[in-house]
């Protein structure tokens, strides 16, 4: 599952989310280094809220599948087609009696600290918002203390999404041969040195 020595640059510029994963399995060992990862990123006034449920269960997964909505530009050429399907989850909750509300950065920032961190060792994945959170909920138990955020969906990737300079639309798309093409905004239509 390595990758070749990459830059921790050179992953992030590499990194695409994948929705099309190959049937192989993600190690339990890998999967706790990630939640470890995620653990270990900023956190505001350290408060530190976050929890993850890793789910890696074959039933389990198959009842956490359903409850997530694909790429909603190109629904629903963008599921994972049968066999393609994640090889493993983790779910981010909050705890809201550690924090009530704006936890979403540290959000932002575990998730990104673990998607990072499972590309370093060839692990793909996609960071889902489109969840049903009441039944993902039930389906793992959470108590109602908590926020279900997020989710991310983890495996070895089966495609390979191109960044493309971005034109009028946001909208990614599919090209003939199925390849997802991912528009990005320009830099130097993003940065500014020292004044707007
Ligand atoms: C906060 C957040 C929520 C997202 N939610 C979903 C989602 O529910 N379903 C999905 O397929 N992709 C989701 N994505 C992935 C985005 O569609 C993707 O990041 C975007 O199209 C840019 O592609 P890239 O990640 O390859 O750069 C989400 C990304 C972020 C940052």
């Amino acid at each position: 599952m390595c990758q070749d020595d990459k830059s921790l640059y050179e992953i992030i510029s590499g990194r695409r989310t994948i929705r099309r994963f190959k049937p192989e399995p993600v190690s339990r060992d890998l999967l706790e280094r990630l939640v470890d990862a995620g653990r270990l990123a900023p956190s505001a006034a350290n408060l530190q809220p976050l929890e993850f449920v890793v789910v890696d269960e074959e039933k389990l997964k198959a009842e956490v599948f359903p409850c997530l909505k694909w790429a909603a530009y190109i629904a629903p050429a963008g599921d994972p087609g049968p066999g393609e399907e994640p090889a493993a989850y983790i779910v981010t909750l909050a705890n809201t009696k550690v924090r009530e509300k704006m936890f979403e950065y540290d959000v932002g920032a575990a998730m990104e600290n673990m998607i990072l961190a499972a590309l370093a060792e060839g692990v793909g994945s996609c960071w889902l918002l489109s969840i049903d959170r009441d039944r993902l909920r039930a389906a793992l138990g959470v108590p109602d203390h908590y926020r279900v955020d997020s989710v991310l969906a983890l495996g070895c990737p089966a495609e390979e999404p191109a960044a493309e300079v971005m034109g009028e639309s946001c909208r990614y798309w599919k090209d003939a041969e199925g390849r997802l093409h991912v528009p990005k905004r320009a830099i130097k239509t993003v940065v500014h040195f020292n004044r707007f």
